[in-house]
């Protein structure tokens, strides 16, 4: 691997927004009557939209017609995007900032590969948008993370080969995705969780300085 390039999921790798999503679906649950716990907001990571509801419902034993589940779709984005443009500088995660700047020092160029339609908006809040060279996210895919089409997209956007690229991820599903898409797996987070990942920190300020110089220098 003599060339590499990074594609960072953006939810609980960069920014910390588990906490909002949890806060709107949990009044959606609310609204319906059941208990929807911060361990239950754990099945909703890297899971889309859409996906997320489903699950939602399911742990509610709740059955609903398809027009609620739009109006709920809706509704729950709207008391996301309530807590999201509000977001500044200050939410970017330890050390993220500090990877960025040691991928741009080093020339390795980095895209965004998010499961969230609002990808585009948080980057922006936080002032990391214009960094990326290239942002793939909730609405340039078709199929949701472990299906690894956000990453093979992501892979062309850094004009590599899928083995030459390493992704950061905090979700099963995306170190899923990143195996399926025959990449380098590096989970953030809790080592057991993601226990199929390659490499594993419990954040970014773990990631070595040589990490990156480390990983090519291996076939
Ligand atoms: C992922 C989050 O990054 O994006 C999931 O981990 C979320 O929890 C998904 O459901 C979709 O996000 P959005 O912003 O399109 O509703
Ligand atoms: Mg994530």
């Amino acid at each position: 691997m003599n060339k590499i390039g990074v594609i960072f999921d953006l939810d609980g790798v960069i920014v910390d927004t588990a906490k909002y999503h949890y806060l709107a679906w949990k009044k959606i649950a609310d609204a319906l009557g059941f208990e929807f716990t911060e361990e239950h907001n754990e099945l909703l990571k890297g899971v889309s939209r859409v996906r997320s509801l489903e699950i939602l419902l399911d742990i509610g034993n709740i059955e609903i017609s398809e027009e609620k589940k739009q109006e709920y779709l809706v509704s729950k984005n709207e008391d996301y995007l309530g807590f999201i443009t509000k977001m500044e500088a200050d939410e970017i995660l330890p050390g993220a900032s500090e990877l960025l700047d040691h991928l741009d020092e080093t020339g390795i160029k980095y895209v965004l590969g998010s499961a969230s339609k609002n990808a585009p908006l948080i980057l922006k809040q936080i002032g990391l948008y214009d960094r990326f060279a290239g942002i793939v996210d909730g609405n340039s895919v078709s199929k949701a993370k472990p299906d690894p089409e956000v990453f093979l997209i992501g892979a062309k956007k850094l004009e590599l080969e899928p083995g030459q690229c390493v992704v950061f991820e905090d979700a099963i599903a995306g170190i899923e995705a990143a195996k399926n898409a025959k990449m380098v797996s590096v989970g953030i987070g809790d080592e057991n969780t993601l226990k199929k990942a390659d490499y594993n920190f419990n954040n970014l300020t773990e990631v070595p300085e040589n990490f990156f110089e480390r990983l090519m220098t291996l076939n």
